[in-house]
């Protein structure tokens, strides 16, 4: 059997060349839906990352699809209910980018505190201001996680390595495993007031969307600082905007925005924001781990197996 794989975003090529040893594959980024919508009924599998909409309009036109491989953690930029109606498996690599995302957490949290890319960007322009980027220690400070998942657990253990206070929040904590970690379990209205500063670890579902609104923000402490690299939506931007601008959030490191990018949004202007372009997974590391994932599992399925994050 003559198998076709399309990979519609950029995917490491050891991914790819695994494929290659098992099927066709085509390699086209960057195409619309429509594009998109006319070729896929051609393939077995679509190999992607966050930038291709895998919408009910594309999976209702793949009438040969068997598997769609999502190289990273979150799947929501696929219909998994159209999906599922069409018999279509779903995979993704949860775990491949853990330690890249937790990383870029880290460096974007260091930043924040001591002002590195504002201080850059002054340097640049001839400038010696060194009393305008004062910053603050993290040693300390206390650290809200929202959300204790992978990347949630291994940002806890190097923030704490940092000597900062760790205190989490999740539905699903596991008890276990905070407490032999050396973190503190809480509810959200608890987190909010006692964090000096506040990172988000949750999938945008119905119950993260807007986690963090101005109702939110004015029970946290005065002069909190708040980085987002899970998804855009768990922060209402233009609330957030706000905040910083009256003063009640210290700053924000943002790697995600509710629309990606983010042309519209006011927030990437403020001096106080600094901001990546969804870099989280983007290592080599982590590339490499999620795209040989999904292409083993890709092939698992179409030799009629199942998937399982290899
Ligand atoms: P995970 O599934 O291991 O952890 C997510 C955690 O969120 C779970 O423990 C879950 O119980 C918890 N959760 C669910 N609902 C919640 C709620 N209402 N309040 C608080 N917690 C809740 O996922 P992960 O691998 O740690 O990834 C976390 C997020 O980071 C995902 O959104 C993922 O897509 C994103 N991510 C972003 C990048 C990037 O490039 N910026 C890279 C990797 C992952
Ligand atoms: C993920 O959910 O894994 C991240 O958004 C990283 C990516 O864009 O692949």
């Amino acid at each position: 059997m003559n198998y076709k794989v399309l990979v519609s975003d950029p995917l490491a090529e050891e991914g790819i060349e695994i494929l290659r040893g098992f099927c066709e594959v085509d390699v086209r980024t960057g195409l619309s839906e429509d594009q998109l919508i006319k070729i896929i009924g051609e393939y077995d599998g679509l190999l992607v990352r966050s930038g291709t909409q895998v919408t009910e309009s594309v999976i209702n036109a793949a009438d040969k699809l068997r598997f769609v491989g999502r190289a990273g953690a979150g799947v929501d930029n696929i219909d998994l209910d159209a999906a599922t109606r069409k018999g279509i498996i779903v995979a993704n690599a949860p775990a491949g980018n853990t330690l890249a995302a937790c990383e870029h957490t880290l460096a974007m949290m260091a930043s924040l505190a001591r002002n590195i890319p504002q201080a850059t960007a002054s340097v640049r322009k001839g400038e010696w201001k060194r009393s305008a980027f004062m910053g603050v220690e993290l040693n300390d400070k206390v650290l809200g996680i929202v959300g204790f998942g992978r990347i949630g657990q291994e940002l806890a253990k190097r923030a704490l390595a940092l000597e900062m206070k760790v205190v989490a929040y999740d539905p699903y904590i596991n008890r276990e495993r905070a407490k032999e970690l050396g973190v503190e379990v809480m509810t959200l209205d608890e987190l909010f007031p006692v964090a000096d500063f506040i990172t988000v670890h949750t999938p945008l579902i119905k119950e993260t969307k807007h986690l963090i609104n101005s109702t939110t923000i004015a029970t946290m402490k005065d002069g909190v600082r708040i980085i987002n690299c899970a998804r855009g939506g768990i922060i209402n931007e233009s609330d957030l905007y706000d905040a910083i601008v009256q003063g009640k959030v210290a700053g924000a490191a943002l790697d995600v925005y509710e629309e990606e990018p983010p042309v519209a949004s006011g927030i990437i202007s403020l001096d106080q924001v600094i901001s990546t372009p969804h870099l989280g997974a983007s290592t080599v590391e982590a590339q490499l781990n999620v795209a040989v994932s999904v292409a083993k599992q890709c092939i698992e399925v179409l030799k009629g197996g199942s998937a399982k994050f290899v």
